[in-house]
């Protein structure tokens, strides 16, 4: 297949913003060929060519931060909260994660999938093509082990390619009030260990927050993600400093994610270890913060910064990238060709996949077609769709 016709926005390096005049050969699932329609190979000018008459096309989007499989909603503490309530205090109260783990541990898992199902749905009418999905809202073996077959269904039904995430360490369920060292070592490291021999786990992620594990209960959880050779990420500086990102920097993280408090120190350890930021403004906009995330340091320390929804029936019921890519500008002051690449090269960054986010030879050919003209309409409408069609793996599907 060849299309011709479009502004390519491939995200090389070696490549300008946009390739206007461009062409793009796809084979067997796999970019063959891409750039400027004048420098086509006569070999690959024969193909199929679909027109894409003048329209953008991008790397398929990348959401690198996801707790799409949950039960019930949180409807009634978005009031709450409305009433001047704060998170934290939810949490506290019993409330918060703690109210989606009933939820989740009540629901069958066809109701999990059918749920999960509406909401990737609405990630790849958007032009995502892979997602991550954490578990986290079990946090007991049962539970944890149905989000994440859960989640490997997805990928299953539709065309989107799932990578799953342990997040065992998200809450200190109720059995275990008063003890998270004993869920720790005789809940949270064992059912990883479970989950990880029935290979339903491509990475482990942790909450390191006053209310939720300390820098210590997440070493042992890191250490046992290690001894299994599971790549870590972490939730860290979300709500306060807690030290998070220097102990993802210590197991070589691939992201830190939220990082809202984190300091200039902190950014120095992400460039050091190697490590992508992964900016949630969903998070940020729904909880109301202030704090914003460093990101004038993370530029100048040349911190890659991903973008994604964290979408989750609590802090960010959010499943919108275009939106996610509109906060992260607005919001924390990301340029939209900095959204642009958080959703993309940056978020392939932040998942260890070299084989996506970007347009080049070789790579999965996952791409979107959009209705505008410069990269930058992408993060400025809000509540516009401009996708006209996607590509996964080389296949068009648009509509799931
Ligand atoms: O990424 N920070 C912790 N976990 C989620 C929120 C989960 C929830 O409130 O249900 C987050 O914001
Ligand atoms: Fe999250």
């Amino acid at each position: 297949m060849l299309l011709t016709n479009c502004s390519l926005v491939s995200m090389r390096d070696e490549d300008p913003g946009v390739i206007r005049h461009a062409a793009i050969a796809v084979d067997g699932g796999t970019v063959r060929w891409a750039g400027a329609a004048k420098d086509l190979p006569a070999s690959l000018s024969r193909n199929n060519s679909v027109d894409m008459e003048g329209r953008l096309v991008t790397p398929g989007l990348i959401d690198c931060h996801t707790h799409l499989v949950f039960g019930g909603n949180r409807a009634a503490e978005f009031e709450q909260r409305l009433q001047g309530v704060d998170y934290a205090a939810i949490a506290r109260a019993g409330g918060g994660i703690l109210s989606t783990v009933r939820a989740t541990r009540a629901a069958p898992g066809s109701t999990l999938l059918k749920d999960a199902l509406g909401r990737a749905d609405c990630l790849m009418a958007e032009g995502v093509t892979t997602v991550e999905i954490k578990s986290g809202y079990g946090l007991d073996q049962d539970t944890e082990l149905k989000m994440l077959r859960v989640a490997r269904a997805i990928s299953e039904q539709r065309m989107l390619d799932v990578r799953t995430t342990y997040l065992g360490a998200h809450a200190l369920p109720e059995e275990f009030i008063g003890d998270p060292d004993a869920y720790t070592d005789t809940v949270c490291i064992p059912v990883m260990r479970r989950a990880a021999s029935q290979g339903l786990i491509d990475a482990v992620d942790g909450f390191c927050e006053e209310i939720a594990f300390d820098a210590d209960q997440i070493g042992r959880v890191f250490e046992a993600a290690r001894s299994l050779g599971l790549p870590v990420k972490l939730h860290a500086e979300q709500l306060s400093h807690q030290g998070g990102v220097a102990l993802a920097a210590q197991y070589g993280a691939m992201s830190v994610d939220h990082i809202e408090y984190a300091r200039e120190p902190d950014v120095a350890l992400m460039a050091q270890a190697g490590m992508t930021a992964v900016l949630l403004p969903g998070a940020f906009y729904t909880l109301g913060e202030t704090q914003r995330p460093p990101v004038a340091a993370m530029r100048r320390a040349e911190v890659p910064m991903a973008v994604a929804t964290d979408c989750n029936p609590g802090s960010s019921p959010l499943t919108s990238p275009l939106l996610a890519m509109n906060m992260a500008c607005t919001l924390f002051g990301l340029t939209p060709d900095e959204a642009l690449r958080g959703m993309t090269i940056n978020a392939a960054r932040a998942l260890r996949l070299p084989d996506r986010g970007q347009v080049a030879p070789g790579l999965r050919a996952d791409l979107c077609v959009w209705d505008v003209d410069t990269p930058a309409e992408l993060a400025y409408r809000i509540g516009f769709n401009p996708l006209h069609q996607r590509y996964c793996q080389g296949e068009p599907s648009w509509k799931p």
